[in-house]
C-alpha cells in the first residue's frame, strides 16, 4: 500500500518523516515520485494540484492536513471517496485564544492606548464598557465557533451564534438560516466569522451584511473579526466601511489573497489588526498522529471519523 502526500506551499520533508515514523510499514510518496498509482490507498492533502487525485483506482480516503476543506473542493476532478479533516481540542483551544484576544483588544481599545503610549499621552477613557455590555455574534457554531463562544461566555460577553441548522448551546443565543442571520446581526457589536468557505458563504462579509450590524452598541460602532477564510470577505467593502465608520475596527487573520499583497490598504489601516493566517495552527505532529491512527483503524475495518459532507462542502 502507498500513501500519497499531495501538498503545495509546504515543505514535504517533515511530513514524510512524520508519517514514515508513524506508519513504518507503508510507502509514503509525493506526487513527483508517484510511479504506481494503483498502489495508493490514502491521500494526505493540502492545496493539492487540481486533478492530481484523479486516476487513483484504489484510493480509499482523502485526509485534509488542515481543518478547512475548501482547498480540496477547489479541485473539479475530485475522486468520489470519503474526505476527513482535522478536528481537535488543541485547534479549538488556539482558535478560542485568538477570538478572545481580539475581542478584548477591541473592548479595551489596545490600538488607542498603543498610539497614546507612542505619543506619551495620558488619557484614560472612563466610558469604556465591560465585556458584559458588549454583544458578540459568532457566525459558525461548529467545532471552533462553539469553543470560542464558550470562552467568550466565561469572560462575561453576551454571546450569540449562527449556524445553518438549529443549535442549542447553553448561554448562547442561537440563530440559524438567513432570517436568523439578520436577527443576530441586529444585536451584534463584535462579529466573529468562523464559517467554512463554500459557495453559500463566499463573500458573505460584504457591505450589505455590515449595514445590518447593530449601531447602538457600547463600542461606538461594530467590529468585524474574520478567522475563518479570506474568501468570506469582500475586502473592498471592509476598507470602505472602516473609512466611513460603518465599521469601527477589524481583526483579520485571513485574506482574499494570501500572503496579503503589500499594496493592500489593510496593512496600514489604523483600525485594522492583522495576523498572517495563524489564528489556529494545526499542530503538525498532532495532525499526523490523528491521521495515522485513522488510517490504521480504517485498515482494521473501523469507520472514518471527522468526515466532510460533500453536498454541504464542509
Ligand atoms: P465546522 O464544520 O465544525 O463548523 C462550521 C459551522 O459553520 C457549522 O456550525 C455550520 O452550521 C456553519 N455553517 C456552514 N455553512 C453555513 C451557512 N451557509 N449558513 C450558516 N451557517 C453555516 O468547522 P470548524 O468550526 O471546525 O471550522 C470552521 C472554519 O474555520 C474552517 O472551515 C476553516 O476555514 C477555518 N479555520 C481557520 C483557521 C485559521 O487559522 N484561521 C484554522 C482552522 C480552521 P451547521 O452546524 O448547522 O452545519
Ligand atoms: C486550517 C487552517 O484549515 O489552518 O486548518 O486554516
Amino acid at each position: 500500500m502507498s500513501i500519497l502526500l499531495a501538498i503545495t506551499g509546504w515543505d514535504p520533508a517533515p511530513w514524510l518523516k512524520r508519517f514514515g515514523a508513524l506508519l513504518p510499514g507503508e510507502k509514503i510518496v509525493t506526487l513527483d515520485k508517484l510511479a504506481d498509482r494503483a498502489a495508493v490507498r490514502y491521500a494526505l492533502v493540502w492545496k493539492h494540484p487540481p486533478g492530481s487525485l484523479a486516476g487513483l483506482p484504489n484510493l480509499k480516503a482523502i485526509f485534509s492536513l488542515g481543518a478547512g476543506v475548501d482547498h480540496i473542493f477547489a479541485d473539479p476532478n475530485l475522486p468520489d471517496v470519503p474526505i476527513a479533516r482535522v478536528v481537535g481540542g488543541d485547534l479549538a483551544q488556539r482558535m478560542g485564544e485568538w477570538v478572545v484576544l481580539h475581542c478584548l483588544m477591541h473592548l479595551r481599545q489596545t490600538r488607542r492606548y498603543e498610539r497614546q503610549q507612542r505619543e506619551r499621552v495620558w488619557a484614560p477613557d472612563f466610558s469604556e464598557p465591560s465585556a458584559a455590555e458588549v454583544r458578540v455574534g459568532v457566525m459558525g457554531l461548529g467545532e471552533l465557533g462553539r469553543s470560542a463562544a464558550r470562552k467568550l461566555l466565561t469572560l462575561g460577553f453576551e454571546v450569540a451564534g449562527w449556524s445553518a441548522s438549529p443549535k442549542m448551546e447553553p448561554g448562547v443565543a442561537c440563530f440559524y438560516g438567513p432570517d436568523g442571520l439578520d436577527a443576530m446581526l441586529a444585536r451584534t457589536d463584535i462579529l466573529v466569522a468562523l464559517l467554512p468557505l463554500t459557495p453559500a458563504t463566499r463573500g458573505i462579509l460584504n457591505a450589505g451584511l455590515i449595514a445590518k450590524l447593530a449601531r447602538d452598541g457600547r463600542l461606538g460602532g461594530p467590529v468585524l473579526l474574520n478567522c475563518g477564510r479570506g474568501g468570506l470577505q469582500v475586502e473592498a467593502d471592509i476598507v470602505a466601511a472602516l473609512d466611513s465608520g460603518a465599521l469601527k475596527g477589524a481583526s483579520l487573520d485571513v485574506f482574499e489573497t494570501e500572503p496579503l499583497p503589500s499594496v493592500s490598504r489593510l496593512w496600514r489601516h489604523p483600525a485594522v489588526i492583522l495576523s498572517p493566517h495563524n489564528a489556529a495552527i494545526s499542530s503538525p505532529d498532532a495532525t499526523a498522529r490523528a491521521i495515522a491512527e485513522q488510517i490504521l483503524a480504517h485498515e482494521r475495518g473501523e469507520p472514518l471519523r471527522h468526515l466532510v459532507d460533500r453536498a454541504k462542502g464542509y
